[in-house]
């Protein structure tokens, strides 16, 4: 099951260093983010004094019955709010706008680095947990960035400036209320450490119903065939059903915050207005401050019960901020390559760099003290003694050596799961080798930059894989200044064109979901065309032609046999009449070859080769 990892509510494990981390990106916006604090303290400030100055308004107007002063007064205290109200608005414009653009930051800057992560990392990961910091993580950090950062900074000036404005009304009757706020305080820290026990079980009760269903959603066709859809009807039921529970109990604490701290509110209101009242009628206090004193009183649970939701709020923000931080600190692939690819042109025998495009290409190798050496991309690979495994522990490959001179079509044969594709897979460097070299043209490939590298290869993996396009960017994919009528080249010679000629749209039809409106075969058609239309020095054809029937493949062969002429191809398949024609063929078995040779030679043997191609193996 795809492992989803919600973190409801969980504190960052390293609270300073992705606050840090964060407070880098906002850097990017500091200016913003300075106007944001200053109209946030304005706004506090406004609302702050307009309610202080409902004292002077009662005391100084409405006492003595001066109306003309209170016409003033009360515009005063309007435009005050007014002014407090406009800087709110503006500072939530401001936070939208500046939070969206940080957090496509982020996403860019994640979606940039996950391209750069080797394959090993994806081996060790599971899609699920890489697609939630796209979608939960960045969607955690952009809600707090929108709502929490500058609610917290105003709740917190507001509880402070409405506790400083009471004691300066009037010290007394604010104990009253330090008592209250302080009940209230330690009953949010009880109810939200409870309840954040029972939002971390919801979460991860979530995370369970995700991976399923997204199982299912990627079985649906396995589901039927097995009729297993009562079976796992049950499990999502069994599923649904603690998900209710938790959910139920996590929401039964946090429901039950802003009711208690409600009423808690309306008894300290009514508490402090009793012993206010006292107060004035004694004497000690005047109507204008208790009437000012009195909306203090009634303003201050709001920023205690929002400043610690957004402190909670924020807290899982940063717990996804960590997540995401974590996999942008991920190793990237390492690439220590000096060796690029250049186009060349020939004159007086020796190559020349140019900048036009010859499609004659080079391998510009940096020499120490004279200038670059040139050599010509010719398509010559060489395995010496390799060594490799996935892992360090478990040894795939035992001591591989081969060479493939250019123009040769090298055949790789051998039972399921003995390192065929393993090997291709070093050639390009997807994996790193433990011991051993791997040259390309006399050049070791950790000296070349990856992006030439694989620029030089073209490769139909095992996997077929197509994107959300038309047929002719699929095909283009493999080169992407092809034009149409190359497009439509590379096609014929896969054989795609006349299947493709006969849909609805041709070319321009849309692929979906990976090409599921296409058959396998079809899928697989497309993909050599992408590979034709590269027309590189060395094609890697990795069971490239497992679902095609066997006329197509010979009329493939042929069109590929023309195009890779005097280039070199490797050829991985099953079906033994595919490599027949290889100018060597290598038979794997648990990572070594153990028997090379052409066909006939093979045949001679009477080895491994022989008995697969006998069909005497199976039979034994
Ligand atoms: N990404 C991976 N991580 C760990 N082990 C792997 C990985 N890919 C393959 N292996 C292991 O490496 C071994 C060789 O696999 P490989 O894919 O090279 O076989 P193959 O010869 O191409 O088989 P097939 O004919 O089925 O395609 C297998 O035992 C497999 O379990
Ligand atoms: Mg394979």
């Amino acid at each position: 099951m795809a492992q989803y990892k919600y973190t409801g509510y969980k504190r960052p494990k390293n609270t300073k260093k992705t606050l840090l981390h964060l407070l880098g990106y906002l850097g990017h916006h500091k200016w913003l983010f300075l106007l944001v604090g200053l109209l946030v303290c304005i706004s506090t400030g406004a609302n702050l004094m307009g309610t202080y100055l409902l004292k002077p308004v009662i005391n100084r107007f409405i006492m003595p019955g001066d109306m003309s002063g209170l016409v003033r007064a009360v515009v005063r205290m309007g435009g005050m709010y007014l002014c407090g109200a406009l800087a709110t608005l503006g500072y939530n414009q401001l936070m939208i706008k500046s939070a969206q653009t940080v957090v496509q930051e982020i996403r860019r800057d994640l979606f940039v680095h996950v391209q750069k992560l080797p394959l090993k990392y994806f081996d060790a990961h599971t899609h699920g947990e890489l697609m939630s910091r796209f979608t939960n993580d960045v969607d955690t950090v952009q809600e707090a960035m929108n709502n929490s950062f500058a609610m917290i900074i105003q709740n917190f000036l507001m509880l402070f400036g409405t506790v400083v404005m009471m004691m300066v009304l009037s010290v007394r009757l604010s104990l009253i209320v330090l008592v209250f706020l302080a009940v209230m305080f330690a009953f949010i820290r009880f109810n939200g450490s409870r309840s954040r026990k029972y939002f971390q079980r919801q979460q991860a009760e979530l995370g369970r119903i995700n991976g399923f269903v997204e199982e299912m959603m990627a079985g649906q066709k396995v589901e039927k065939v097995f009729n297993h859809e009562k079976k796992d009807f049950e499990n999502f039921c069994a599923l649904n059903e603690s998900y209710r529970k938790e959910a139920t109990s996590a929401l039964t604490y946090t429901g039950m915050q802003v009711p208690t701290i409600v009423s808690l509110s309306y008894l300290n209101y009514a508490v402090s207005a009793c012993v206010g009242g006292l107060y004035a009628i004694a004497g000690l206090l005047d109507i204008g401050s208790l009437a000012s004193y009195l909306v203090y009183v009634r303003q201050s649970a709001m920023p205690l019960n929002q400043f610690t939701q957004q402190v909670n709020l924020l807290l899982t923000a940063l717990a996804g901020a960590e997540r995401i931080f974590d996999l942008m600190e991920a190793e990237p692939e390492s690439d220590e390559g000096d060796v690029t690819l250049c186009n060349v042109r020939e004159e007086k025998g020796a190559l020349v760099e140019t900048p036009e495009r010859t499609g004659h290409f080079a391998w510009k190798v940096p020499e120490k003290g004279t200038e670059a050496r040139l050599v010509s991309l010719k398509g010559d690979v060489r395995f010496e003694n390799v060594v490799f495994g996935y892992v360090p522990e478990k040894r795939i490959l035992n001591g591989i050596s081969l060479y493939a001179k250019p123009g040769q079509k090298i055949a790789f044969v051998g039972s399921t799961g003995a390192g065929k594709t393993t090997i291709i897979n070093l050639i390009n460097r997807f994996y790193e080798i433990q011991s051993g070299t791997i040259t390309y043209d006399g050049i070791d490939i950790r000296r070349i930059r990856k992006a030439d590298l694989r620029h030089s290869l073209a490769m139909v993996i095992q996997e077929t894989h197509l994107f959300t396009g038309t047929i002719a960017d699929n095909i283009r994919y493999g080169r992407l200044d092809a034009s149409d009528e190359e497009v439509r080249e590379a096609a014929r010679i896969a054989n795609a064109d006349s299947f493709i000629r006969r849909l609805p749209d041709g070319y321009d039809t849309m692929l979906h979901s990976d090409g599921s409106n296409l058959s396998q075969g079809q899928r697989q058609l497309l993909a050599i065309a992408r590979a034709a239309v590269a027309r590189p020095p060395v094609l890697i054809l990795d069971e490239a032609t497992s679902s095609i029937d066997t006329r197509t493949e010979r009329l493939i062969e042929k069109g590929m046999d023309a195009i890779m002429d005097g280039r070199t191809v490797f050829v991985i398949a099953h079906r033994l009449s595919t490599v027949r024609n290889s100018r060597a063929i290598m038979v794997l078995e648990h990572g070594e070859i153990i028997e090379r040779g052409d066909h006939e030679a093979l045949l001679e043997q009477k080895g491994r080769y022989y008995q697969l191609y006998t069909g005497q193996f199976e039979l034994e």
